[in-house]
């Protein structure tokens, strides 16, 4: 039987080979590209332009990058060493700004070199590939548990909308927001799904429903602005989404549109469920308001996708990667230590407390 995308590694290393390797997004659906990844300017394209993108694969890319970086400096002293961990962090961390776990897993990497930061570089250099090959392990166990919390909060035949790819191809395994529809699957739950095509660069129609419908499960691929119109029709029971950064009040920063598929959610009494691990949740950004919106060039509006330009030259175009879901708009934040509910100052941080 030949292999359909879930049975690739979204994210992975390369022990033997000293190489990240990740599946070429942009390519998809038309091509699965496998391309292998070793300087530090590739690595940073590859999270740039979206080659691998979703919050927690970020992450894992971003570790195991990091440590791909190291090893070009497994001969230098611990003073050089360093010096060049920390460039490496700092730059791989500029990529993208709005995924706080870009910033989590660089962290949480550096962290674990600086706690050994006298014992020869060969050991922190082990250490540090243990350290990102846990981290995708974490990741797989964490999805699968949010999908558990997830499937508690629909029934057997339910239509679910999702925005955006939130999917496998943002994780390592089962996604995000996809990982309670995967389990439901595997279970029978025969869900009903519409993924938003997800303007200007397509995730939901070239990731979501390309991933959902490999997997054999019932999707329909829906344009962005027909969501009130498929909630109206009553044809939706719950929206799951992911997130790229939940502030500690519980306001959400998803896919550019998670916010309008909320309000029109509210109107038409819909629950809307953001699925996050808890490394997604930044209890140090205090409200959506300070979460820093990345913005990309106009041309992924203008042309990226269409055979030939769809704007006058010339138009002034604003393109916002990430918008910010107000608090009061979501019913409820699925982790992998269980539900946060209102009030979410309160409930988010216990949960982040679990974690530790
Ligand atoms: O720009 P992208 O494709 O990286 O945006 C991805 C999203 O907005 C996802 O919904 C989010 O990262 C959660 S992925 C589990």
């Amino acid at each position: 039987m030949s292999k359909n995308i879930l049975d690739y590694e979204t994210v992975d290393l390369d022990v033997e080979s000293g190489e990240l390797v990740v599946i070429d997004q942009t390519k998809l659906p038309g091509n699965i590209k496998i391309i292998r990844l070793k300087t530090a300017k590739d690595i940073w394209d590859a999270i740039y332009l979206l080659k691998v993108r979703g919050a927690p694969a970020i992450g894992v890319a971003a570790a195991m990058g990091l440590y791909v970086l190291a090893l070009n400096h497994k001969n230098d002293d611990n003073v050089t060493f360093f010096k060049k961990l920390e460039e490496y962090r700092d730059y791989l961390n500029s990529a993208r700004p709005t995924a706080v776990n870009l910033s989590w897993a660089l962290a949480r990497m550096y962290r674990l070199a600086q706690s050994m930061k006298n014992e020869p570089v060969s050991v922190i250099l082990d250490a540090l590939r243990d350290e990102a090959l846990t981290i995708k392990k974490e990741d797989i166990e964490v999805c699968r548990a949010i999908g558990e919390y997830g499937l508690s909060l629909v029934k057997p035949g339910d239509g679910i909308l999702t925005h955006c790819n939130a999917g496998q191809l943002a994780t390592c395994k089962y996604g995000t927001a996809t990982a309670p529809i995967y389990l439901g699957y595997e279970r029978g739950y025969d869900f009903k799904v519409y993924a938003d095509e997800t303007r200007p660069l397509l995730q939901g129609a070239r990731l979501t429903a390309f991933e959902l419908h490999s997997a054999g499960i019932d999707v329909t691929l829906i344009c962005d602005n027909m969501s009130a119109t498929v909630m109206k029709q009553g044809k939706i029971n719950a929206v799951f989404v992911g997130c790229d950064r939940v502030a500690a009040n519980g306001d959400t920063a998803n896919k550019i549109g998670t916010s309008v598929v909320a309000a029109v959610a509210k109107y038409y009494n819909v629950p809307v469920y953001i699925c996050a691990p808890t490394s997604t949740i930044d209890l140090d950004t205090p409200t959506g308001d300070q979460i820093n919106i990345e913005q990309r060039p106009g041309t992924e509006v203008t042309e990226m996708w269409y055979k030939e330009r769809m704007a006058p030259d010339g138009v002034k175009v604003y393109n916002p990667a990430f918008d910010v879901t107000d608090h009061s708009l979501i019913s409820g934040i699925v982790t992998e230590y269980g539900i946060a509910y209102e009030p979410y100052t309160e409930s988010l941080k216990k949960l982040k407390e679990q974690g530790r």
